[in-house]
């Protein structure tokens, strides 16, 4: 039997498989990368002997601002039913540091690498881009408009169409590679800020960052986290995310990165057939490591089972 292609094709990328890694959950791939290297999954891999990382379609970084950012203090993270609520507040070494040490070890892992991008105002994002525009081994950018966890910037941009607008178009006018804008599901409708980075000169939309929560403690009867706000992420979040990405592949014309809450070949599967093209494992990954390698042989098995040629043909396929 011939074996199914997983290959994918996004915003002008030509991608191995349709998986990634949502920003945050995965830092830089090094951590991961070692214990991929180690894995049965790896060793009986179609790309054996390749770099690890390679194993994905698409590599998502951390997000990256201008200068480092110290993150958030006291507690970070909450244990919640089904999901995680976080409060890490994009800590990152600035993007000085993360060209002179993440990126050269990124370059050789023979995958894209899309740069999460985070900032207090758009001249911040722009500025990061800006030196990134340097590198070579940056294939795309995910502009973060969409973090709860920051006072200034973040959220605030995603929520506001004219905003998400400005700072897309403000990011756009600084490359020519592939902008991805990742949107928040704390809004009315989605929709609208979808419609809104779309007319600011997007090439993809990355769906779902985190839902805006909180946890309690009844002993001292104050919030856990100090920010009182947190992200909720992973399995609690899935039906949130996957409509979504079904609303939003009904209002724009995009190819959409769809991620929260996946856990499984099936999950990913969902997602494609919601709309989305790529779809990114996050808060999963640090349940089971190995997460991704065994969804992309799930997603083989599947394609086989089914007689599916090509695993891009059930993109947007959900039948209503
Ligand atoms: C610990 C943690 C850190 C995160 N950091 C970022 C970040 O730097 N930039 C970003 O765009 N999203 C960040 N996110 C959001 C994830 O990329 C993702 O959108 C969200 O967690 C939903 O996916 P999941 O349920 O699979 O984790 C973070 C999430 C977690 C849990």
């Amino acid at each position: 039997m011939v074996m199914p292609s997983l290959a994918v094709r996004l915003a002008g990328l030509e991608l191995r498989n349709p998986l990634s890694v949502a920003s945050g959950t995965f830092g830089s791939g090094r951590e991961y990368s070692a214990v991929w290297e180690s894995s049965v999954e790896s060793r009986c891999a179609p790309n054996q002997g390749a770099p690890a990382l390679s194993a994905l379609g698409a590599m998502t970084t951390k997000g990256v601002s201008l200068r480092p950012w110290p993150g958030n203090q006291g507690t970070r993270i909450v244990e919640c039913a089904s999901g995680m609520l976080n409060s890490i507040g994009l800590q990152n070494p600035g993007v000085e540091e993360f060209c002179a040490n993440d990126l050269v070890w990124l370059s050789g892992q023979d995958v894209p690498v899309i740069v999460n991008v985070c900032g207090h105002s758009a001249d911040e994002y722009v500025q990061v881009i800006e030196r990134l525009e340097r590198e070579t081994a940056v294939s795309a950018y995910e502009v973060n408009i969409s973090c709860p966890n920051v006072d200034c910037g973040g959220m605030a941009f995603g929520t506001q169409p004219a905003a998400a607008e400005a700072v897309t178009a403000a990011c756009r006018a600084a490359t020519k590679r592939p902008l991805f804008v990742k949107l928040s599901p704390n809004v009315t409708d989605i929709a609208e800020i979808a419609r809104a980075a779309a007319s600011g000169g997007a090439d993809a939309l990355s769906l779902i960052n985190t839902v805006a929560g909180m946890a309690i403690d009844v002993r001292t009867r104050a919030p856990v986290l100090p920010r009182v706000v947190g992200g909720l992420s992973g399995a609690a979040v899935k039906p949130i995310a996957l409509y979504a990405v079904h609303r939003v592949s009904q209002a724009v014309k995009l190819p959409l990165v769809g991620m929260g809450g996946v856990r499984c070949a099936t999950d990913v599967l969902e997602f494609m057939l919601a709309g989305a093209t790529v779809v990114a494992v996050g808060t999963h990954n640090f349940t089971d490591p190995l997460a991704v390698l065994r969804i992309r042989d799930g997603l083989t098995d599947w394609c086989a089972s089914e007689g599916v040629a090509r695993i891009d043909e059930i993109i947007g396929g959900l039948r209503i």
